[in-house]
């Protein structure tokens, strides 16, 4: 099953990715600042991290970012204010 993480570079991102990681899975990093979804890959220690670059008025991109995985955590908030576009795009 691959899961996304749209919003992983953050706080409670970065527990969900390690948790993920810890319970087996490999999941795909999304966010819009490449250097920080790296950061935690590495620090989560996943071999080979599948990064996505996209911004959430990127409806396209996010799409394009979400269309193979099978479930998506969104960790990106305020969830009012930024929660929309990733449902759209999932
Ligand atoms: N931490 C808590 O204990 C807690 C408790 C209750 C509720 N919450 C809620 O949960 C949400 C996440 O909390 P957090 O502590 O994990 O926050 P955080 O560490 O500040 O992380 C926020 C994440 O959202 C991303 N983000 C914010 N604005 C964005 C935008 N305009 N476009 C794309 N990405 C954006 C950030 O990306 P960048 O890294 O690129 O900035 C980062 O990945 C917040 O809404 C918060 O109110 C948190």
């Amino acid at each position: 099953m691959r899961i996304a993480v749209h919003g992983a570079s953050g706080f409670t991102g970065s527990l969900v990715v390690t948790e993920l990681v810890r319970r087996g899975f490999t999941p795909v990093l999304v966010g819009r600042d490449e250097t920080r979804l790296r950061a935690v890959a590495a620090r989560a220690a996943i071999p080979d991290p599948q990064i996505r670059v996209a911004r959430l008025d990127d409806i396209d991109a996010l799409a394009a970012a979400l269309a193979d995985t099978d479930a998506v955590i969104n960790t990106a908030g305020p969830f009012t204010r930024w929660g929309e576009p990733v449902v759209r795009a999932a």
